[in-house]
């Protein structure tokens, strides 16, 4: 199985998204999935210019001269694409969604009717990967991630495709966080970020158990809450000081 993740944070390579996407691939890895960790950030990706020209004039190419042409390659070539970005305004970074937009060249601008009885662009393509989200956000709460949910369901029936799994870790700051009464919950995590990873590659699902353990805070939300607000408290301190 091929597996291409996609890093949507400006952090980059010091996200915690990165953190869940490198213990995912792991996994895979060990299940015999060739991967790749792609930072966004690092990349030339220019915004959509809105011109069609991709369906019109160079159909299936974009006249944007940038990283986006071997991007795309990547994408096409892979069994299953992962989303990775973290929450930012309910939704996906600035940097993931450039990156979603420019995935226009790759359906065909016909109109269709769908097994739904709703109408969607055409294929341009046989086939199209599947599609898995990976996201983290600061909030305690999983009803944070309604909005991307919804998002990445729709824009997957719009490429032909669909979400196969999706892991969401609210409380995502903690992931790094060097306390250590959190070490254990956050080993654990990883390790269970693994399983996944290993899942996928060998069922192309993620089981419930697992997914159910990742969907689980790294600690109470109240205690997070508390602790978070000490932290800004002497953070903006400082500051006063
Ligand atoms: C501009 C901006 C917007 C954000 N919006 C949200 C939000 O809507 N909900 C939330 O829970 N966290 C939000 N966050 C917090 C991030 O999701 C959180 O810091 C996350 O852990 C960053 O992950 P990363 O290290 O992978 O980039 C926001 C952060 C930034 C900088």
């Amino acid at each position: 199985m091929k597996i291409a993740a996609f890093n949507g944070s400006p952090r980059g390579r010091k996200s915690n998204t990165g953190i869940m996407v490198t213990e995912f691939l792991t996994g895979a890895e060990e299940a015999g999935a060739e991967t790749e960790h792609v930072f966004l950030s690092e990349k030339k990706i220019g915004n959509c210019l809105g011109c069609f020209k991709c369906w019109i004039n160079t159909p299936g190419k974009c006249v944007i001269q940038d990283d986006m042409t071997e991007l795309l390659g990547q994408v096409i070539n892979s069994d299953l694409i992962i989303m990775a970005t973290p929450l930012y305004v309910d939704g996906v970074t600035g940097i993931m969604k450039n990156f979603m937009d420019r995935f226009i060249p790759l359906i065909d601008p016909h109109f269709e009717k769908d097994e739904d009885g709703e109408y969607r662009h055409v294929k341009r393509f046989p086939k199209y990967p599947k599609i898995m989200i990976i996201s983290n956000c600061g909030m305690p709460g999983q009803e944070h991630f309604q909005a991307i949910k919804l998002h990445f369901r729709r824009m997957a029936r719009n490429t032909h495709s669909e979400v196969v799994a999706e892991i969401y870790l609210d409380c995502g700051e903690m992931l790094k966080n060097q306390i250590p009464i959190l070490r254990p919950a956050i080993t654990k995590y990883k390790k269970n970020l693994q399983k996944a990873g290993f899942e996928i590659a060998t069922t192309g699902e993620i089981s419930q158990k697992v997914s159910e353990k990742l969907a689980k805070p790294l600690l109470p939300a109240s205690i997070f809450v508390r602790e978070a607000n000490k932290y800004w408290d002497r953070e903006l301190g400082k500051l006063s000081n």
